[in-house]
């Protein structure tokens, strides 16, 4: 794991956008796992105002609320169309979220697991973290080899994402479809990005700490390709903070951090 932290959200969200538009030039048919939730707003306006070419790449988004239709404002379908996809040269045939209104929510889950892999898998997963620790949907006790499944969301992450309905922490649905966290851990590259002080605990925990179920992002420790970004607010209760400016000084990992 590289942890690379960068002086503001703004810079933190911009090194996203660079590793991402990197990749994406080496390997124009990128398949391209995204990620929703605030943090990722900056990122996806960075990119679509780009002028990459999106045309060959295709697209894996991590989750969707269960019960929301994809055309309703809330649902991850419309976040992605509105922020990303619908900004840029992409096809929408080739962009994927699981469907969170399948009246066979384990055969969409399998379905989901099959399109990855007839992809030919992820090149390149984004991710956010919710302030339990969660990657995707994958909440607290979240099994380390789990496969896209239903999940039950937590209290915590219904009132984290009341803010996108209304304040209403009631009206956030109860369950969604998500990724695994063994789904996640198969993409050949993981970039996590953590902006703001409500995420320093959890980060710490999940890059620092024991690897638990408890905390699904702390799973990345057992993956060989992942840069954490950080802002200095979310990198704030971090041990090793002095190591991790050395090495991204001294020793960066991957040649996409160049401009
Ligand atoms: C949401 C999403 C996650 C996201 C996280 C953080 O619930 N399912 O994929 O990373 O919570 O969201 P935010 O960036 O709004 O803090």
């Amino acid at each position: 794991m590289e942890v690379i932290i960068r002086p503001s959200s703004a810079e933190a969200a911009m090194l996203a956008a660079r590793l991402i538009a990197a990749a994406l030039r080496v390997k124009p048919h990128l398949v391209l796992g995204l990620a929703t939730g605030r943090t990722m707003e900056q990122v996806y306006d960075l990119l679509a105002n780009m002028e990459l070419d999106f045309a060959a790449c295709r697209t894996f988004n991590l989750d969707e609320y269960i019960g929301v239709p994809p055309d309703d404002e809330h649902s991850y379908r419309s976040y992605m169309n509105q922020r990303l996809l619908g900004r840029v040269n992409i096809r929408l045939t080739s962009t994927h979220v699981p469907d969170g209104m399948a009246p066979d929510l384990g055969a969409e889950a399998a379905r989901y697991e099959r399109l990855i892999g007839e992809a030919g898998g992820i090149d390149l997963q984004l991710l956010g973290i919710g302030e339990d620790g969660h990657i995707g949907f994958n909440e607290p006790l979240s099994s380390l080899m789990s496969r896209t499944r239903e999940k039950a969301l937590s209290p915590a992450t219904r009132r984290q994402n009341a803010a996108m309905f209304g304040g209403d922490a009631d009206r956030v649905p109860k369950r969604a479809l998500t990724m695994g966290v063994g789904t996640i851990l198969d993409a050949r590259r993981v970039v996590l990005l953590a902006t703001g002080p409500a995420k320093a605990a959890v980060l710490a925990r999940a890059v620092e700490g024991p690897i638990t179920a408890m905390i699904s992002a702390s799973a990345l420790q057992l993956h060989p390709r992942c840069t954490v970004i950080a802002d200095e607010d979310a990198a704030s209760a971090m041990a090793q903070r002095e190591y991790y400016d050395w090495a991204f000084q001294n020793e960066p990992e991957w040649e996409g951090y160049r401009p």
